[in-house]
């Protein structure tokens, strides 16, 4: 008696229930912690023992559980809700939605009227519930031996002295503030401080350059904008301050002019008489801050006033704001976190992601604090100084549940195993991976090796824009297929669509799209609802879409297979193929530029371009490296390209559209698989490219 709602409806085989140790007869499985998972096995079943303390033991209890969040969300997700606290509860109305383009404005609100505070509930609540002395955040420096700890009263009262310093200048609920730090404590502290006083922080990766930080600033206006004055990165010092020095000069000449640069002197790495200063707007974060209040009242806000934005990147060259909104966001981080990782409040929970992007905010900061965890923070990089750097620290910490991206898993896994078994790892019992499928290879190695056969994975999926999990194991649930995000979260409607947006049934493949609304959905593209509606729910009429693409399984498992838009994955970040074309056709000599993905072995995808230069201008080595740092300069580092291909011409059709296609079959060396060039507007050209393809 499945239902129209059930994740289950698409399974013909069902051979995934009953299952359990002695129970399955599925020939290729393995049970959780009896053996290693190799190549033969598609299934790794949850141990009994396992399945007993989890959170939610069986699949039947995660069915009902799903059930009732779809068919009656307003009650599934307001009956969460109540654990947190409101100063004023919601409306009578808990979902407000419309997806449809074609009724009209496309519209999400959760909670709306209710009133409270993202900051309030993630450290006053925990402290009044007896937690004030557990740690919140342990942090972890470059070097070995740098180190510290905050417990949840400790962290209050920093975050409190900055939201009076903040509030002192003059930031008030509704203000932006840029956060362009590395992962000290004082991010996740400045973003608290932030979401305290109402204002809306805007956390940009301290790996982006002058120019991107620049465009940011000049996109959201902030009041302030907080860093530090230099980075270790490895063996390398990032003199991040003339970074943002070089971004306030930028904005300024285009109008915008930012008042106050609170920096943090980072003294571990650089003193402050070495960095550069701009009286009466530069502020050391040590000489200010702390002479304020320990404590700070609340700003209380609507459920849907804004928490923060987050830039990313889509395929057009201006990155989006991203807007999450503060009610939703926290509810919906809570509880994917609580469920994703089978959390206690035993574990020591580690992610290895940046508060530069997404899973900082909701998995780093937001959802394990919510929790009331305590969440390790490593600023430094995870192979220095060796590879058993992150074992170390899983040691060092008794870390219990390690979240990490699958590139991280690859580059570990090629270092070779000794780095891992070094360690004990005793501690771990759930591991996590997000940012690009993970393939199976590097899942049983994760699964094998560094979790000794006995750690759940849960692969995440899910979005800047979708603000938590969307499709997910939950450990002790359902078995796991190596390189299946697996069923979605509670809440989560999933549809696969063909190209002309029918939903498909059962077993297929297609692009991954979501039927209704989900409390952590962002809310609009920041200053361009327009842009929102045209990129996420134009393309598929009724449904929100991911632009990723999926195939779903006989036993109604997911499988993502990557993006479909103009849009790199690399390393787990995404890069917009546009951004990189748009920096290389900056360079003077460049007179074109075609960028596509190719297979890395590390990276996940590596980025492949394409240039043609201007009439008479030579292809030499100083030139290819100019190329990139343009691209550097322009972006950041991460989004130098692997390879630069130089194209007398481009494939382009007769209209002049670059036919991309073809040159992911050139990048990727698929001769063989070129199809029909016939419609080129000059066919010659491919064969060019193919014979200069190693040059
Ligand atoms: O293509 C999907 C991939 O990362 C994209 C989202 O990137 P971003 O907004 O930067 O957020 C990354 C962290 C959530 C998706 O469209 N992606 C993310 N997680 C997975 C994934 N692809 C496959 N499996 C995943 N677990």
């Amino acid at each position: 008696n499945l239902t129209v709602s059930d994740p289950l409806r698409h399974v013909d085989s069902m051979s995934l229930i009953p299952y359990g140790a002695g129970k399955i007869d599925h020939l290729n499985a393995v049970v959780l912690g009896e053996a290693l998972a190799s190549e033969d096995n598609d299934l790794v079943v949850p141990s009994e023992e396992f399945s007993r303390q989890a959170l939610v033991p069986s699949i039947e209890k995660y069915l009902e559980m799903y059930r009732r969040s779809v068919e009656d969300p307003a009650g599934f997700w307001s009956e969460i809700a109540s654990e947190f606290y409101w100063k004023k509860k919601w409306g009578e109305q808990v979902v407000t939605e419309n997806l449809d383009v074609k009724k009209g404005t496309v519209k999400i609100e959760w909670f709306k009227s209710g009133v409270t505070n993202i900051c309030y509930n993630s450290l006053d609540r925990n402290i009044e519930a007896g937690n004030g002395d557990k740690i919140a955040l342990y942090w972890e420096g470059n070097d070995l031996g740098q180190d510290g700890a905050l417990t949840y009263t400790e962290l209050l009262a920093k975050v409190c002295q900055l939201s009076n310093y903040l509030k002192d200048v003059g930031v008030a609920k509704g203000d932006a503030v840029i956060i362009y730090l590395p992962m000290l404590m004082e991010l996740p502290i400045a973003m608290l401080a932030c979401a305290r006083i109402g204002a809306v922080h805007s956390v940009v990766f301290a790996g982006f350059s002058a120019d991107s930080l620049a465009q940011r600033i000049i996109d959201c206006k902030p009041k302030a904008v907080i860093t530090c004055n230099a980075v270790r990165r490895g063996p390398k010092v990032i003199n991040l301050k003339d970074i943002v020095d070089a971004a306030l000069i930028q904005s300024s000449n285009e109008g915008i002019s930012v008042g106050v640069c609170l920096t943090y002197e980072n003294e571990l790495v650089m003193k402050r008489e070495a960095t550069k200063w701009k009286t009466g707007r530069d502020i050391w974060w040590q000489d200010t801050v702390p002479k304020y209040p320990k404590t700070c009242e609340v700003e209380w806000v609507d459920a849907e006033d804004p928490l923060f934005l987050l830039y990313t990147s889509g395929s057009t060259g201006k990155p989006k704001g991203v807007l999450h909104t503060t009610g939703g966001y926290m509810i919906y981080t809570a509880t994917t976190f609580k469920y994703a990782f089978d959390y206690k409040p035993s574990d020591i929970y580690w992610c290895t992601a940046d508060c530069g992007w997404i899973t900082g905010h909701s998995y780093v900061t937001y959802g394990p604090l919510l929790n009331g965890a305590s969440v390790v923070v490593f600023e430094g990089a995870p192979n220095h100084p060796d590879s058993g750097r992150c074992w170390d620290i899983v040691d060092k910490y008794k870390v219990t549940i390690f979240y990490t991206a699958p590139t991280l898993v690859r580059s570990l896994m090629r270092d070779g195993n000794e780095f891992v078994t070094r360690y004990s790892r005793k501690s771990l019992r759930v591991l996590g991976s997000v940012g690009e499928p993970i393939n199976p290879s590097a899942w049983r190695w994760f699964y094998n090796v560094v979790g000794d056969s006995g750690c759940p994975i849960s692969d995440t999926w899910w979005q800047t824009e979708t603000g938590g999990f969307m499709i997910t194991p939950l450990p002790g649930t359902w078995p796991q297929k190596p390189g299946s995000a697996t069923l979605p979260f509670f809440g989560i409607q999933p549809a696969v669509v063909d190209e002309k947006g029918i939903e498909i049934e059962g077993e297929c493949s297609g692009y991954l799209c979501v039927k209704k609304s989900w409390p952590g959905a962002f809310r609009t593209l920041y200053g361009d609802h327009e842009r929102y509606e045209t990129t996420y729910f134009k393309t598929f009429s009724g449904f929100y879409f991911s632009g990723d693409g999926c195939s779903r399984d006989k036993d109604g498992y997911y499988w993502l297979t990557g993006r479909v838009d103009d849009v790199i994955n690399v390393s787990g970040h995404r890069i917009g193929t546009a951004e990189v074309e748009s920096a290389l056709v900056s360079h003077p000599q460049c007179a074109e530029a075609a960028v596509v993905g190719v297979e890395h072995e590390v990276k996940g995808q590596g980025i492949y371009a394409f240039v043609t230069l201007v009439e008479g201008v030579p292809y030499s080595e100083e030139l290819r490296k100019s190329l990139i740092l343009m691209v550097r300069k322009q972006i950041g580092a991460f989004a130098a390209p692997d390879k630069i291909h130089w194209a007398p011409g481009l494939p382009k059709t007769r209209s002049g559209k670059i036919m991309r296609r073809i040159l992911r079959k050139i990048a990727s060396r698929q001769l063989d698989e070129l199809g029909d060039t016939s419609t080129l507007a000059d066919p010659g050209v491919v064969d060019q490219l193919i014979a200069l393809s190693d040059s």
